[in-house]
């Protein structure tokens, strides 16, 4: 008890040296506000074919169909609401927006089924245990791994990018949880061989010495680099904030399936960059690029603090000398979003519980709105936290 009063006051009192009072986290609060937004949320969506996404820029509901990259986290999200609650009334809602997308199982031209699926599928059975949800899910990772061509080395991403025709981008380590899964559980070996061959290529083809990444590297058929590129980020040199969490969060998840220590040495240093980028605001939410050129004065993406905050708190976890680190940056990220800077106003934001995200800023898609996967992985990042702070007592 004495322990967690330090440990609340060093957080405050961290808070404010680092520019802005906030308040110690309140899971109970925030899932009570996550729960209210995402029962209008339901109430404005009676369609399992119209997913929610974002805000369109006349202010209306954006929602998107199965086929859309995001169609995986409404589902997924409802599911960290049954985990949360216990409510049986997330867990209708959950099955019933996962089933939704239960067609995409068979669709080859899309490299992201790991968000489309594994975020509804994956946490439905972890938390159900629904005999129905396997074998669609081992559908899946078999139609994604078609996309994986052994002489380039990487799972395509796109089928073009400009006059390249192997695009391969830093998302994409996002998508192998999902095949160590399928790999695990219906022993397919050669789905764990495609995750380490893509993660190697990755760590050596997409990576800076100072360990940002680049977002997109197009390939030549044999494996070498034909180019390397930005399609959301500022600049082709710049680092693009959301495809460095994208990559902190998949480096750590790789050390946790494989227990090699290169991983774990990429997330480390992915989270280097990250925290000490003299860019990083201090409430610690990035801007939607680290070198956006108009720094101060860009957006913020609270959908790359919010996954990095996911991130950290599982880094936390593999010790090492900056794990307290790692932890108290997640912290102050998740209090940064729950505060009254990022989170909705209650009833509005179009039932979203986090405002402020830039999906494709070069594009001008997106650009500070709500996105449904900010707020997927800040959920994530709150249960985890809670399930750290449980652990220590
Ligand atoms: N995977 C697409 C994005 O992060 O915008």
């Amino acid at each position: 008890m004495k322990i967690k009063s330090l440990y609340i006051i060093s957080m405050v009192i961290m808070a404010t040296v680092s520019g802005r009072a906030q308040a110690p986290l309140d899971i109970d609060r925030e899932f009570a506000f996550a729960a209210q937004q995402y029962e209008g949320m339901l109430r404005a969506h009676p369609d399992t074919t119209k997913f929610p996404q974002s805000t369109n820029p006349d202010g209306s509901p954006r929602d998107m169909k199965s086929d859309w990259w995001c169609s995986g986290f409404f589902g997924g999200s409802l599911w960290y609401l049954f985990e949360r609650t216990g409510d049986p009334k997330w867990k209708e809602a959950a099955h019933r927006w996962t089933m939704a997308v239960a067609k995409e199982q068979t669709n080859t031209t899309t490299h992201d089924l790991g968000f489309m699926l594994y975020c509804p599928f994956g946490n439905g059975y972890r938390l159900t245990k629904n005999p129905a949800y396997p074998p669609i899910l081992l559908t899946g990772a078999q139609s994604l791994a078609t996309r994986f061509n052994p002489n380039v080395g990487l799972i395509k991403s796109w089928e073009k990018f400009q006059t390249y025709t192997y695009p391969v981008i830093i998302d994409n380590m996002m998508n192998l949880e999902f095949l160590f899964w399928a790999a695990k559980t219906s022993g397919d070996k050669r789905l764990r061989d495609i995750c380490l061959t893509h993660a190697d290529n990755t760590l050596k083809n997409h990576y800076r010495p100072d360990g940002s990444s680049f977002h997109v590297i197009c390939y030549n058929p044999d494996g070498t680099v034909a180019a390397k590129k930005t399609a959301q980020g500022a600049a082709d040199g710049s680092a693009w904030a959301r495809g460095q969490a994208w990559g902190l969060y998949g480096y750590t998840v790789m050390y946790r399936e494989t227990k090699a220590k290169k991983y774990l040495e990429q997330a480390r240093k992915i989270a280097g960059f990250y925290l000490n980028h003299p860019n990083l605001p201090a409430d610690k939410i990035p801007y939607w690029d680290f070198n956006a050129p108009g720094i101060p004065n860009e957006e913020r993406d609270a959908s790359a603090g919010a996954i990095a905050a996911s991130a950290l708190l599982e880094l936390s976890t593999y010790g090492g000398p900056e794990a307290n680190t790692y932890r108290q940056a997640a912290t102050q990220m998740l209090q940064s979003l729950s505060g009254p800077a990022y989170k909705a106003k209650p009833g509005g934001n179009n039932h979203f519980i986090l405002a402020h995200s830039v999906g494709a800023k070069p594009m001008k898609s997106e650009v500070d709105v709500p996105l449904v996967y900010a707020d997927y992985y800040y959920l994530e990042a709150l249960l985890r936290y809670e399930a750290l702070q449980k652990k220590k007592g």
